[in-house]
């Protein structure tokens, strides 16, 4: 039987799986996906080519990711129904509300019920890939009363996703920037997502199920919603000569307030992926003045560091991505729908492990509450 010594709220440190996708050591701040540091891959590689790596368990050959970039390329279209149905959707919901819905909707135009046919797999685990860009693209034009635009096959992912949100392709800078980005947020071990669609792909659930629950976990802002409340709370600071008092004056209110950006389960020093993209901020600021909101972030990494830092609480990936963002002109919240534009590829890895030997999350409980309690007809209670 359960006891109380064997419950972790959080489940911290209780392993989840076994699993060969990525590896991180938190005190170290290395990440590797299948054994490749991210950082090497955020300068050298792709989105496709690392999709391709954690879904498939090694870089692909040349031939291999030529038909895989062909295939995704395929499958960016969406259903005119299901642009319909994003039209219908109101225009001041979040995003991320609406990628949710529109991937368990994708599942009923592309059905995939049983995940028992490799070859079916495969094809959902290109579209899923394929086709968020799509979705999240024709949301954000949708509600700005703007026409949805036909995804372009001559334009990489990251290319053809920048070309749909705004209609016109990114400079070759800022497309690699947001490749990078997508690179960086592609896979994270057994975060809250992942482990929300690893518990529904255990069910056997179809692969968009699978998906929508990892987005909702994404939603929240203990987790990828924290990179919007991260650029938010620079904005309310609103310039680095405010940092010290906003800070003290949060603290004072709430011994308990949260940074939003810094701290993490696992990293007790700086989140690796935090540290590439300041090295991208920097870079793409380093020829015009420096925003407001990144000189911001810097100097409250710098008190944070003082007050936090003992305690093993660090900026992670969120700090730095919303002023990157921003930078190249993404609107906050669709912040959070990019992590699950590069994350799904992550999730669909671990799906596919999950799948493999696969048996249903059932964890324990520690009941707390009542028993063998006398049922009182209704109109015996007051
Ligand atoms: N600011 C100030 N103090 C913090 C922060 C923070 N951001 N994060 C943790 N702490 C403190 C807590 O107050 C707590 O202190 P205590 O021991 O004195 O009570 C201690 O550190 C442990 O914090 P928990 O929240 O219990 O740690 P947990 O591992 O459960 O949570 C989490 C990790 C959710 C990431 C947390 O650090 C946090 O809320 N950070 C802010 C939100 C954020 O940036 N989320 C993004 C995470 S990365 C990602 O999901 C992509």
């Amino acid at each position: 039987m359960t006891t109380e010594v064997d419950y972790k709220p959080g489940l911290e440190d209780v392993p989840a799986a076994k699993s060969a996708i990525s590896f991180l050591d938190g005190k170290k701040a290395v990440l590797e996906y299948r054994g490749i540091a991210v950082e090497v891959l955020a300068k050298e590689s792709t989105f496709e080519e690392v999709a391709w790596l954690l879904i498939k368990g090694e870089l692909p050959t040349q031939k291999q990711l030529a038909d895989f970039d062909h295939d995704l390329r395929q499958r960016r279209s969406i259903h005119f129904r299901l642009k319909d149905l994003i039209r219908c959707m109101p225009a001041e919901g979040h995003p991320m509300d609406a990628l949710h819905a529109g991937v368990a909707a994708l599942g009923m135009f592309y059905p995939c019920p049983h995940v028992n046919d490799p070859g079916k797999n495969w094809d959902a685990t290109l579209r899923l890939l394929a086709s968020l860009p799509t979705l999240v693209a024709a949301f954000h034009r949708t509600r700005r009363g703007e026409d949805i635009l036909d995804p372009r096959s001559d334009l990489d992912h990251a290319g053809n996703f920048y070309y749909m949100l705004f209609g016109k392709e990114p400079t070759p800078a800022v497309r690699k920037v947001l490749d990078a980005c997508l690179i960086l947020h592609a896979e994270h071990t057994m975060n809250a997502s992942t482990f929300a669609a690893r518990v529904t792909g255990s069910t056997l659930a179809n692969p968009y199920q699978t998906i929508a629950s990892a987005v909702g976990a994404l939603s929240g802002p203990l987790h990828g919603g924290a990179n919007e409340e991260a650029l938010r709370q620079f904005e309310e600071i609103g310039g680095p000569e405010n940092v010290k008092a906003w800070l003290e004056a949060k603290r004072a209110a709430d011994p308990k307030f949260k940074v939003m950006g810094i701290g993490h389960r696992v990293y007790k020093v700086k989140d690796a992926r935090a540290t590439v993209l300041q090295e991208i901020a920097e870079h793409m600021f380093a020829e015009t003045t420096r925003p407001k909101n990144y000189e911001t972030a810097l100097e409250l990494e710098r008190l944070c560091a003082g007050i936090y830092g003992p305690k093993g609480i660090y900026p992670n990936v969120d700090f730095y991505s919303g002023v990157v963002y921003q930078a190249i002109g993404i609107p906050t919240d669709l912040f959070t729908p990019i992590f699950a534009i590069a994350r799904v590829a992550g999730w669909l890895a671990h799906w596919t492990e999950q799948l493999v030997g696969n048996r249903i999350f059932r964890p324990e409980q520690i009941y707390v509450g009542r028993t063998g309690v006398k049922y009182v007809p209704l109109e015996e209670r007051p």
